[in-house]
């Protein structure tokens, strides 16, 4: 969702801005906009020069001035929450002298009642932003320091907010803020940086300070100080980037997401590197913070997360249930966090997220916090909010995933459920023999994902042949049901195909008569113990005219098409069977024209409520 960049230094700020706005815009916004300090130096004020838009950054270039020169700015992709995506709405929002300028990722809460009391005083408002309330704070606060203004202000304020501040009288220097939405600083040679996320200052410095909630920095162009909104000092240390700006570019692929279903093989040898334990058949998960009493004393699993990231935990729950036989099932996030669920101390909580900033997830875990719970993570993004907010976890090495639809992240969070799951059981009663049989598996994976990739021809042909479909069914049983699950949304996302996953042991409970020559079938059908149940249901299937689409592990005589992956153990072969599925949605949604990276009305981190 939104997205801020900031720069101070001697470079022109505008080239600079723009291009950090577009490294943020696979987050999903509907306006953009940028502001820049002109004129001015240390003790003289400047003035702020402003231009926004709704639509695209390639829009706001346009309206860019040729002289628009600055060595400072911030910049801003909106994702409208308060008032719609136009003009006016969009950031950064100034005060009526044009001295104050913000950028606000976040929602304010009381937005409401301070926007009543300021206009009692006579502020004239000219967005329906909450935003707004923020600049018109900063403007009216007493202060001698910009920093304390912005104090001043944030005294006010409940709610989330990622800010930077700009200000005409104080030329030198961006003022940044963060409570529940992250704030980077990126550190370069006499000139500094400030995003939303550090894939906006890759290509400039790998070099970063994430803040904390409750924290704040200035930045000028040669040093930068963190403290609290209270005034204290913070000591915070820079760390390095772990991936490159090339891990953000499209790499001699047409979109991310083709580029990143091709990368798994790779993705997947991260996520196991360093991590098997041959000796005692186990792994090593340095970050999980549970000794072994602990993880035996655990009576249940509860996982929860949103999306995909919620289908990776429905797998996760099984592998556990599985290997470690631990009571264990996964919720969305977003439901659990709203019914007062019974908060059980032996149970082991795990949330899971790509970004780590869902909200929701975020404000799952606050909660159970809050209860006493104890809460892994299991993520992508290295210091993320969820991933600092847990008590431990384990991080899924996935590397940027840019397109808003996940799916290498998708299947390295399952493989981190696998090690997650074998760990947990031989702290308990997997045995030896079971042990080696999960790591051989887990080490055949990065060949398989290969071997399945390379039926990218064969499955864009399929593609073509199921794009007219106007709905779609996909089934599985058991250990296939998740896949389908995740499989459908993945389908619906990229394609906008309607499309519905049911386990297929319910077939016979309604869906049967969706069945026609029109409603095509994707079958999971893993060759397990309950292959010929599974096979039955594409007998039924067929004999009601219904198309079928197979996913197996050898072809299907009842299916019109089948696709066959490689067998892994029974535990494992739902990692591989969604990936298949990846490029079935991928292609269909190349043959419908869409917006394969940037689907309609959806963002990739869903960082409001
Ligand atoms: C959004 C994205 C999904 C993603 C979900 C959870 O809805 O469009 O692709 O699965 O958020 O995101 P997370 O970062 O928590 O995994």
């Amino acid at each position: 969702m939104c997205g801020i960049v900031g720069y101070i230094g001697k470079r022109d700020t505008a080239p600079l801005l723009l291009e950090g706005l577009q490294r943020l815009e696979y987050r999903g916004y509907d306006s953009a906009g940028i502001a820049i300090q002109t004129g001015g130096a240390a003790g003289k004020p400047g003035a702020l020069k402003t231009a926004k838009t709704k639509g695209r950054v390639r829009d706001l270039e346009e309206r860019v001035p040729k002289r628009f020169s600055g060595t400072a700015g911030i910049a801003h992709t909106r994702w409208a929450t308060h008032g719609a995506p136009n003009d006016v709405n969009a950031h950064p929002h100034l005060d009526p002298a044009e001295k104050v300028a913000v950028v606000h990722n976040g929602i304010i809460d009381n937005a409401a009642e301070l926007r009543a009391k300021l206009s009692a005083d006579g502020v004239a408002f000219v967005s329906e932003t909450d935003t707004e309330v923020l600049v018109h704070l900063i403007a009216a606060a007493q202060a001698e320091s910009l920093e304390g203004r912005v104090q001043e202000a944030l005294r006010h304020i409940e709610g989330t907010y990622g800010i930077a501040v700009l200000h005409a009288d104080f030329p030198e220097r961006i003022v940044v803020a963060r409570n529940g939405s992250p704030v980077v600083l990126g550190i370069g040679e006499n000139e500094m940086f400030v995003a939303s996320d550090v894939a906006a200052l890759v290509s400039h410095t790998r070099q970063v300070v994430t803040l904390d909630d409750g924290e704040m920095a200035t930045i000028k162009a040669g040093d930068y100080r963190t403290y609290t909104t209270e005034g204290s000092r913070t000591s915070s240390s820079p760390e390095t980037v772990e991936y490159a700006a090339e891990s953000y570019d499209l790499g001699g692929h047409e979109t991310y997401m083709h580029k990143e279903i091709a990368e798994q093989a790779d993705a997947v040898d991260r996520v196991l590197a360093g991590r098997i334990d041959d000796r005692f058949a186990t792994v090593h998960l340095g970050g999980l913070n549970l000794d072994p009493r602990e993880a035996r004393a655990v009576r249940r699993v509860k996982i929860l997360g949103c999306g995909t990231s919620y289908h990776a935990g429905l797998i996760g729950a099984q592998m556990i249930e599985e290997l470690a036989r631990i009571p264990a099932d996964a919720e969305p996030a977003s439901e659990f966090r709203y019914r007062n669920a019974v908060v059980d101390p032996d149970t082991l909580y795990i949330a899971v997220s790509q970004s780590g900033e869902t909200y929701d997830a975020l404000a799952a875990v606050q909660e159970l916090k809050r209860k006493g719970a104890r809460v892994l993570g299991v993520i992508n993004v290295v210091g993320s909010a969820i991933a600092r907010e847990a008590d431990g976890g384990v991080y899924v090495h996935a590397g940027p995933e840019v397109c808003v639809v996940s799916t290498k992240c998708f299947t390295n969070t399952v493989v981190a459920f696998g090690l997650l799951a074998l760990h947990l059981g031989r702290t308990r009663d997997l045995s030896v023999k079971d042990g080696k049989r999960i790591i051989e598996g887990l080490r055949r994976l990065p060949a398989q994902i290969a071997e399945i990739l390379k039926q990218e021809p064969e499955i864009e042909k399929l593609a073509k042949k199921y794009a007219d479909a106007r709905s779609m069914l996909f089934i599985g049983r058991v250990r296939g049901y998740p896949v389908a699950l995740e499989a459908s949304l993945k389908l619906k996302e990229v394609s906008y195909i309607h499309a519905e996953a049911y386990p297929a042991s319910e077939l016979k409970h309604g869906p049967l008569a969706l069945i026609e020559p029109a409603m095509p079938t994707v079958a999971i059908v893993p060759e397990d113990d309950l292959l010929e149940k599974n096979r039955a249901a594409l007998e039924e299937i067929k004999a009601r005219s219904g198309r079928i689409l197979a996913v197996a592990h050898q072809e299907q005589e009842k299916a019109d098409h089948t696709i066959v992956v490689p067998k892994n153990e029974d535990e494992l072969d739902p990692i591989l069977m969604g990936i298949p599925l990846q490029l079935l949605a991928y292609h269909t949604a190349l043959a419908l024209g869409r917006d394969i990276d940037k689907p309609r009305n959806l963002a990739k981190s869903v960082t409001v409520e």
